[in-house]
């Protein structure tokens, strides 16, 4: 019976913990996810993170109990025709050179390894162009008042703004822009659209003064996504500064090419 349920344990953690690193590997950077609001199968970023640590915690100690319990068949593995107990049979050396081999081409980059990990980063990098990257850290938690205050908005634009777009009359510049956005199921991107076009004026203006966490590892069609801006308009703006630029280029990759910070192409987008 014991050894039913350990075994019958590691069986199921391992599914559980197998489907929810699927699900971790192709989740959105967390800044990108909160500011998202991001859910699967009613589950946010974390709880996916957290079932998938807590899960796999059982499972590991569901299968040091079973390795326990088979400790005799697997020492036979680690004996010689003679049965003499050798530690470096065939087999052992195998798979120590397998997960050597995997180990330090990790590291250095070698596909496979670096074709999963590469493949991972680009589903991701999608996920920023879709959902938008947040204008400055959290921002999706700042009472209204606060995000157009670092934002440079004018909150009762702002709040005329979202009033216009049929959002509830008894938001003020307390609310939480995240409890705005859930309060009509879109996301916090969604809301600084619509503020953000209400202000008028020129969007490239209305970038933050200084370019938020993360910007470096976004695509100029993250870029645009996020800003409201014209891709077009983007590309121009860096060919003029004579950097050639693609919807698919990373604000990081653009500046090593050009032997700038990822700050300094963001300035020359914004117009300074
Ligand atoms: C079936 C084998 C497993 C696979 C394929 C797997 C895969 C993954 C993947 C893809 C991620 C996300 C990495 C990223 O952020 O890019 C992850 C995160 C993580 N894994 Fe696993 N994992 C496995 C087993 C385990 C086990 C047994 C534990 C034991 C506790 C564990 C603990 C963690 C933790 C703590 C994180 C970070 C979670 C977070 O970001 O909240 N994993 N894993």
């Amino acid at each position: 019976m014991f050894r039913k349920i350990t075994s019958l344990t590691a069986l199921l953690s391992f599914l559980v913990t197998l489907l929810t690193s699927v699900v971790l590997y192709i989740v959105p950077e967390g800044r990108v996810a909160y500011w998202a609001d991001w859910h699967l199968l009613g589950m946010t970023k974390t709880q996916w993170g957290d079932v998938h640590t807590a899960v796999g915690t059982l499972f590991l100690l569901a299968l040091l109990l079973h390795t326990w319990l088979n400790w005799k068949p697997i020492t036979h593995y680690m004996k010689n025709r003679a049965r003499e107990f050798v530690v470096m049979t065939p087999s052992m050396i195998f798979s120590f050179i397998l997960v050597f081999l995997v180990f330090a081409g990790t590291l250095i980059n070698l596909p496979p390894m670096s074709t999963l990990l590469d493949y991972s980063a680009r589903i991701k990098e999608e996920a920023t162009e879709v959902y938008g990257n947040p204008p400055y850290g959290h921002a999706e938690t700042s009472p209204l008042k606060k995000f157009c205050g670092f934002l440079g908005l004018d909150v009762n634009m702002a709040l005329s703004a979202l009033r216009e777009a049929g959002f509830d009359p008894s938001i003020d510049e307390n609310t939480l822009v995240q409890d705005i956005a859930r309060s009509r199921g879109v996301s916090p991107q969604h809301v600084y659209d619509i503020i953000r076009a209400r202000q008028g004026g020129d969007p490239f203006a209305l970038m933050p003064v200084q370019p938020p966490e993360g910007t470096g590892k976004l695509t100029v069609t993250a870029v645009c996504t996020t800003y409201g801006l014209e891709l077009e308009e983007v590309l121009a703006r860096l060919k003029n500064a004579g950097i050639d630029a693609t919807p698919e280029s990373s604000f990081k990759d653009l500046a090593g090419a050009h032997d700038m910070s990822p700050k300094g192409i963001y300035m020359i987008v914004r117009g300074e």
